[in-house]
């Protein structure tokens, strides 16, 4: 048995589908009820529907052995586990954002859900920060003085167009990675190589 840690939320309809379109049975069971367990019927894979930011503890330790979770919360956390696949799911770019022309002082308030990767970014400049950490809702910050700017997630940019914020500089393309704990890829590899597989199929 394969357990797989699935994330909720927007990627959760995309990853599901890859998994149906890979021939992944059984998650898409998931969808629409509150259980957070489900089996395939065949009894091979076990599938947890989990917050994206806790992927990849329930895979660093071992209670899923693979998991599908975006390079942002990788970027952040740096868990011990390996990277297998870019599924190409979910791209969408991690940013500086606010207001026109924010930001030029010699000293950032910067909010943000990624404080790991907003300081590496200033850091490898040299610019000097105040780090604001957020859990969400990050583009109110700016907008009432909470801060100048933000380091933040873009995909569509309907939030920071809404919200009069424009993009000022680029930190790195996001998408969703297949990743697996060290154990199970020696003691499950044969089956992590067949899911590892049936996923890339579906990416190209
Ligand atoms: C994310 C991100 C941005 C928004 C970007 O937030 O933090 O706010 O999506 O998407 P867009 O470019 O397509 O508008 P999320 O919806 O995950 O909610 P949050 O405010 O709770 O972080």
């Amino acid at each position: 048995m394969l357990n797989i840690a699935l994330p909720k939320g927007r990627l959760a309809d995309r990853v599901l589908e890859r998994l149906a379109l890979a021939g992944c049975g059984g998650a898409s069971l998931i969808e629409g009820s509150r259980r957070l367990v489900v089996e395939d019927p065949e009894g091979n894979l076990r599938y947890f529907l989990v917050k994206p930011s806790d992927v990849a503890v329930y895979v660093l330790h071992g209670a899923a052995d693979v998991g599908i979770v975006g390079r942002d919360i990788l970027l952040e956390t740096k868990p011990d586990v390996y990277e297998l696949l870019d599924l190409k799911l979910g791209a969408c770019r991690m940013v500086v954002a606010g207001p026109p022309g924010a930001g030029e002082g010699v000293r950032t308030r910067v909010a943000t859900k990624y404080p790991n990767i907003a300081r590496k970014h200033y850091a490898d400049s040299g610019r000097e920060i105040d780090l604001i950490a957020l859990n969400g809702s990050i583009e109110l910050a700016p907008l009432v003085g909470l801060s100048d700017v933000i380091v933040d997630v873009v995909e569509t940019g309907g939030t920071l167009r809404d919200n009069g914020l424009i993009i000022l500089e680029e930190i790195i393309p996001i998408s969703a990675r297949l990743i697996a704990n060290i154990a199970s890829a020696k003691f499950k590899a044969e089956g992590i190589d067949d899911i590892m597989k049936a996923l890339s199929r579906e990416g190209n």
